[in-house]
């Protein structure tokens, strides 16, 4: 996720904002940028790589001043490059903005502005705001109204930082859906993406609220409502360390990356959803999916049961033969490879050998690619021939949490879409499906909230020999996912099967030292899951149900019920994994280990 600093003060500018940036490492980047004003002049200096490789490019030139704005980005429009890199600046390069988040309509806006003979320097959506500002002030109003009328044009979200090189006694920030928080100092006055950026400064800060636009001069600051009014918010007086505060003040960065959920998955959903229609800018669904009579997927961990999630949902939707194969397997199969197969790969990072390796087998075989990622510029958006991108923002933990639960959202739209698109589901249907995606995010910001109840029951059962989770169809594949997350970072002893595979093994293993967790979100098959229920407990062991809210069915049946918000059976994946994220990473505190960082494992598997 792209971090935002801004400064303005007494001291040199640059050495404040590149020491800021810093703090806001953890968040993932791909290139750093500053913009420095002094007497009339914003100066831009920026680059691909780390903060390391702007202070090489700094190193033989002083560039004084004591305001400026600064960035690390993390790439969602355009690959990494100095170019596409910010700040950006507008047509006199005389406007510099840094921004962390989305502008859902920046392609309306750049067609406006090149009718306006406004020239584009980059690729990203940011530019089309700095383009904006300048327009609006070259018109003659002075930068606040500029900003504001900007602000106005824009659809997505947005954390803005600007500077103007007409305006050196001050730097403008806005924000919406995405945070900004002011720090007040003594003599000056900063603004950044989050706290640490902050702490070396101040402890007195404000958190802008959604829609708020704030001055900053070095002896005060304004903040200014969406309707222009100013408005007075006291400070508030920070404790936390620097290391609570990367992580947002959670004790992980899995957990708070369990928390991003909610974001992330509107994040991942909103800019694809116009006028009630999925879209998809980033390719011709059409042309890529029409003839379609075969799905291929291939991935590898966490990403290979977002496929498994997806056969269910394609089957379901689209009426089409869907096979996942996982990665390493499907490289050295010989795989049969038919005209016509849709080939989609998954992968986080983008970057996993065994995934990149099958994508080029499946490209030299004549399919074309569509890659599901959650990194612009890795090898498999650089290679695939399509790419959609989740929008989870940089996934720190090595247990991926979000970049699951968005891969699912992605595969989700494109299954309904194709369901559309083949006609195996009408209008009245498709657009219910939509509203009921819609819903999924604030849903599960609802279940987030239920996460002491998963707690508490963590630390009574801690300590099982072994757990299994058991469930049927989507319910199959979200018990895969559940158990791989256990054994990652409890390292449980955790097993999934399909839940009528009961009897044809596993229950030989179960005794009064296991815990089998049931996921039950497949209405028709209720009963059946009931009984293996009670063949496990008649065994000895402990039982835990997911199930929907409001459902008492499993109250007399299992030890335990946890409940997920009410969606369609079909969509429960993207709620039923969040309540066993959280089981598996309080599993793991309790046993005395590092959620972040488990043994043996890595985030990246780059070779085989
Ligand atoms: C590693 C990670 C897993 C991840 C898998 C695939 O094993 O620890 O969390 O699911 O690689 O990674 P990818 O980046 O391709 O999704």
């Amino acid at each position: 996720m792209c971090g935002i600093t801004g400064y303005i003060g007494r001291e040199e500018a640059v050495f404040v904002l590149l020491d800021s940036l810093k703090k806001l490492e953890y968040r993932g980047y791909d290139s750093a940028g500053i913009a420095i004003l002094h007497e009339g002049t914003v100066t831009v200096r920026k680059t691909k790589g780390q903060i390391r490789a702007l202070e090489e490019k700094l190193k033989n030139e002083r560039i004084r001043g004591t305001a400026g704005i600064g960035h690390t980005r993390w790439a969602t429009h355009g690959e990494p490059s100095d170019v596409n890199s910010h700040p950006q600046t507008g047509a006199s390069d005389r406007i510099a903005v840094v921004h962390n988040g989305i502008i859902e309509n920046y392609l309306r806006l750049k067609e406006w502005l090149q009718a306006r003979e406004v020239v584009f320097k980059s690729e990203t959506d940011t530019e089309v705001i700095a383009h904006l500002i300048d327009y609006y002030y070259r018109q003659g109003q002075g930068l606040l109204k500029a900003v504001q009328n900007t602000l106005k044009r824009l659809e997505g979200s947005y954390a803005l930082a600007i500077a103007a090189a007409d305006y050196p006694d001050r730097i403008i920030a806005a924000r919406k859906d995405n945070p900004l928080v002011i720090g007040l100092g003594k003599d000056e006055n900063l603004v950044a993406s989050d706290i640490p950026a902050l702490l070396a400064h101040t402890r007195e800060v404000i958190y802008m609220e959604e829609g708020e636009l704030a001055v900053l001069y070095r002896d005060h600051v304004e903040l200014l409502n969406s309707q222009g009014d100013h408005i007075v918010r006291s400070p508030l007086h920070v404790d936390w360390d620097a290391e609570a505060a990367e992580k947002g003040g959670y004790a992980h960065f899995m957990l708070k990356e369990i928390h991003d959920q909610a974001k992330a998955l509107s994040d991942t959903l909103r800019p694809r959803i116009k006028a009630g229609d999925i879209t998809f800018d980033e390719f011709d669904f059409e042309e890529f999916c029409g003839n379609a009579r075969r799905i291929v997927i291939t991935a590898c961990g966490t990403a290979w049961h977002a496929a498994m999630v997806a056969k269910y949902a394609f089957e379901y939707f689209a009426r089409i033969p869907v096979e996942v194969d996982i990665a390493s397997e499907y490289r050295y199969r010989n795989p049969v490879a038919q005209e016509n197969d849709l080939f989609i790969v998954i992968s986080q990072s983008g970057e996993t050998a065994d995934t990149l390796a099958a994508m080029r087998l499946a490209k030299k075989g004549g399919n074309r690619v569509l890659a599901i990622t959650n990194v612009v510029g890795s090898t498999l958006a650089r290679e695939a021939d399509l790419v959609l991108f989740t929008l989870a923002g940089p996934e720190i933990a090595v247990a991926s949490t979000k970049a699951f639960t968005t891969q699912l959202m992605c595969l989700y739209l494109l299954a309904v879409k194709l369901g559309k698109l083949r006609s195996r589901i009408d209008d009245t249907e498709y657009r219910a499906c939509i509203e009921d995606l819609r819903r999924i995010p604030s849903q599960a910001e609802k279940l987030l909230s239920t996460q002491d109840l998963i707690q508490r029951f963590a630390s009574r059962q801690f300590n099982k020999h072994k757990v299994f989770f058991m469930g049927r169809q989507f319910d199959y594949a979200i018990s895969l996912e559940s158990a791989l997350k256990l054994k990652e970072i409890s390292y449980t002893h955790s097993e999934a099967f399909a839940a009528g595979e009961l009897k044809h093994g596993p229950i030989a293993l179960v005794d009064t030292h296991t815990l089998v967790v049931a996921i039950a979100t497949q209405t028709a098959l209720f009963d059946k899951i009931v009984s293996n229920i009670r063949e496990t407990s008649a065994r000895g062991a402990s039982s835990l149900v997911i199930s929907w809210e409001g459902e008492r069915l499993f109250e007399s049946v299992a030890d335990e019920v946890f409940t997920i918000p009410k969606t369609r059976d079909c969509f429960s994946p993207l709620l039923s994994i969040i309540p066993a994220q959280l089981f598996a990473y309080y599993c793991s505190i309790q046993r005395g280990n590092n959620p972040d960082k488990p043994r043996n494992l890595a985030k990246s598997v780059t070779v085989e």
